[in-house]
């Protein structure tokens, strides 16, 4: 039996991780860390907050001190760590805090586990790191998939400091022998996500009447993964990884942007066709008005610094039995279902910050 620390178990992939391991190994022991940003939302793990198996602290991962007393009060034995500044765009409007969380609470997170843990921890003790597959860079058309060996080369603030990361967490295991694991996933989707992020962003757009940005041409490729299939990727990892290894974890699923949205779209338009009652619940959205959503998709000015392409070679997890189990169409019509379905989760996140945020980010950005 485990006990867990999960740090940013609010969030999108942490919540989805509560759910998923609360279901898997009901009898481990979830202690939720999260300091509760923007991005953090109880909601996501609401019905768990009653399980005598979880517990959440509001707390903030570079605060060693307060990590390391959790840590041995509850006599965890294994640290996930989601806890981040996760949104690319913010992280070229403010990269201090990406710095902080993503550089500093990782090394505050790895010091406290040191000072809690026997040292040398031994086979019961793991330290997952959650990475992505931003740290590689941007491939050229023809260039292979990031495998667990392509040099690191980030691009933008957010993917420097996960890189960064990664290079501690790779440095603690070999200087002070931590038994910690890395996983580099690529883009995860699926319930529970901020509207910040491109697919709940044009789901809730759509719904709402208002245009879907497509940045620069909308050709950049993305490699699709549903979270449920990151989750048990790491739960494989943890359960069976030794000390020291990074993992890839990719969807399988490569896609330019603008087809990504258009599938969006016309998941949408299908469930109004469906589901009369659609059009009096979102009377603003075209398909309420038997119009197209993609006549809402609009060409806005590119982000600084855009990668190009991304894709990950997922052999090495293979080999250890990993295998994806959600086709991205499925996983996508799954996904506007649920936002569908859970328009008072949505509704309660799209606060004055996220307003002004958006207004921000696109104002004057049509191209
Ligand atoms: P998210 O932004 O949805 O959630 C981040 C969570 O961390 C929030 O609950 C927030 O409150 C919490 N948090 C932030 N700063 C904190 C701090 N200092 N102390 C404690 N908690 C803090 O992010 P996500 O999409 O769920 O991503 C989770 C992890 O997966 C991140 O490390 C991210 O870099 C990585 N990742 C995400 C994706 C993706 O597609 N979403 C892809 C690759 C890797
Ligand atoms: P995002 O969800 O921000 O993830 P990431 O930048 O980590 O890959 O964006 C996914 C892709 O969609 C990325 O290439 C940027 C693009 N994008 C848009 O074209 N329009 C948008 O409004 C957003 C948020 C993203």
């Amino acid at each position: 039996m485990r006990r867990l620390l999960v740090t940013g178990g609010a969030g999108f992939i942490g919540a989805n991780f509560c759910h998923y391991w609360s279901a898997t190994h009901p009898a481990h022991r979830l202690v939720v860390l999260d300091a509760l940003t923007y991005a953090g939302n109880l909601a996501s793990i609401e019905p768990l907050l009653q399980s005598q198996h979880l517990r959440f602290v509001h707390g903030d991962i570079c605060d060693e001190q307060r990590v390391t007393a959790l840590i041995r009060e509850e006599r965890i034995d294994t640290v996930v760590n989601f806890a981040a500044e996760s949104h690319v765009d913010r992280s070229i409007e403010d990269p201090q805090s990406f710095l902080r969380t993503n550089i500093m609470g990782t090394h505050a997170l790895l010091e406290a586990a040191r000072a809690a843990w026997p040292q040398p921890s031994g086979g019961s003790y793991r330290f997952h790191h959650v990475s992505t597959d931003e740290v590689y860079g941007s491939l050229a058309p023809a260039d292979p998939a990031f495998t667990e060996s392509t040099p690191y080369a980030p691009n933008s603030p957010y993917s420097a400091s996960k890189a960064a990361a990664d290079h501690i967490v790779r440095a603690y295991v070999h200087t002070y022998g931590m038994p910690c694991t890395i996983s580099n996933c690529s883009n995860n989707y699926g319930p529970y996500q901020f509207p910040e992020k491109l697919l709940p962003l044009c789901i809730l757009n759509i719904l709402e009447g208002r245009p879907l940005p497509i940045y620069g041409d909308g050709l950049q490729i993305r490699d699709w993964l549903h979270v449920q299939d990151h989750c048990r990727a790491i739960d494989l990892i943890v359960h069976s990884s030794g000390s020291g290894e990074t993992w890839n974890v990719g969807g399988g699923s490569t896609e330019p942007n603008i087809r990504i949205v258009e599938a969006v779209c016309d998941l949408v338009d299908e469930e109004f066709r469906q589901r009369p009652e659609l059009k009096t619940r979102y009377p603003r959205a075209a398909p309420a008005h038997d119009g197209s959503s993609r006549s809402l998709m609009q060409h806005v000015r590119d982000r600084p610094g855009h990668d190009r392409r991304y894709a990950v070679d997922g052999s090495k997890i293979a080999r250890l039995g990993f295998a994806t189990t959600t086709p991205l169409r499925a996983g996508l019509a799954a996904t506007v279902r649920w936002y569908l379905e859970n328009e008072s989760w949505w509704r309660a996140i799209v606060t004055r910050e996220y307003r002004n945020w958006y207004a921000r980010q696109y104002a004057g950005a049509r191209a």
